[in-house]
């Protein structure tokens, strides 16, 4: 099947220079991730929360930009991982995402946090200058950076805040235990991951915010220990991970990873009972409209 994106304009910056006629939708396109229920169950579950840090890291880049917290805009929401942390700090957050199911599986119960089906590309229901933070978690490398940095100028206040984030590729403690997943990341999944996989293990370092005097932040990580039933359910909420169960149907990669990592573990019990510490590296890249 094909890509039936309206037009070139809106191809993510990571499609843009392959012909349309080679891009396989169920590879690559949106369309089809993070709109299967199972991984979208898997998500909100499973993953990795930021910490604390990041936000009052965020909350303390917005100070020094304006210092009204009227409205943030999350964009790329997922089920609200990135959004309702920010409800603390803002009279009203808005989180929005492309995908319905994501947003189905948003808490529906915080009073000053709505979410909205929309795509970072359409943020055309948000009136201009009314927005004091615009955030971006671990979903720029799906978007058209043009329209969306378009978009958040039109939005932001002067002297408002955006902040693209997210988190790199994982490290796995026992050693053994990262040897087992890196190996399935890289050789087994490689070449089931979408292109933009490549600007999230680059920590966006091609990037470049649109807003002079931007800064990085690389200094945050988060990390978790967790069981290895745990981690296996994170990995399933893995774009790649759905990709390889259409094209390998009979296999069952997770339950060979879990077998594999409850070894390393040096655990026969079951795999509840196992233990990994899990450290992601953290990114931010901030900057202010001008005002
Ligand atoms: C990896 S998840 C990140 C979710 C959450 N922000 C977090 O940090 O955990 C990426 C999200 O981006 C959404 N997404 C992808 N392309 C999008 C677009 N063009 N506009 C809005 N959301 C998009 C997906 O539906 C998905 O929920």
């Amino acid at each position: 099947m094909l890509l039936c994106y309206r037009s070139r304009n809106i191809l993510p910056r990571f499609l843009r220079f392959i012909p349309q006629q080679q891009i396989i939708m169920s590879k690559y396109s949106t369309e089809t991730l993070f709109t299967d229920s199972q991984q979208a169950d898997c998500y909100a579950k499973f993953r990795p929360q930021y910490t604390d840090q990041v936000f009052q890291r965020i909350i303390d880049f917005c100070k020094t930009g304006c210092s009204d917290f009227d409205l943030a805009v999350d964009v790329g929401c997922g089920s609200g991982q990135s959004t309702v942390p920010l409800a603390r700090y803002f009279r009203k957050v808005i989180g929005v995402d492309v995908s319905e199911q994501q947003i189905l599986n948003a808490p529906t119960n915080i009073p000053n946090v709505t979410f909205k089906v929309s795509s970072a590309e359409d943020l055309g229901f948000v009136k201009a200058a009314s927005t004091d933070l615009v955030t971006i978690a671990q979903a720029f490398h799906w978007v058209n950076e043009d329209k969306f940095f378009a978009d958040v100028s039109r939005i932001l206040k002067p002297g408002g805040s955006l902040v693209v984030y997210g988190y790199g590729i994982c490290e796995l403690l026992p050693k053994e235990a990262d040897g087992v997943f890196q190996h399935y990341y890289a050789d087994v999944l490689g070449q089931y991951w979408a292109e933009g996989r490549q600007m999230v293990e680059e920590k966006y370092a091609t990037v470049r915010l649109p807003f002079p005097g931007w800064i990085r932040d690389d200094s945050l990580v988060i990390e978790k220990q967790c069981s290895v039933a745990d981690f296996i359910g994170y990995m399933g909420s893995w774009s790649a991970i759905i990709q390889y169960n259409k094209v390998n149907p009979d296999d069952n990669l997770l339950k060979q990873v879990e077998q594999r990592l409850q070894a390393v573990c040096n655990s026969d019990t079951e795999s509840v009972e196992s233990k990994l510490t899990v450290v992601w590296p953290v990114f931010m890249l901030m900057g202010h409209k001008p005002k």
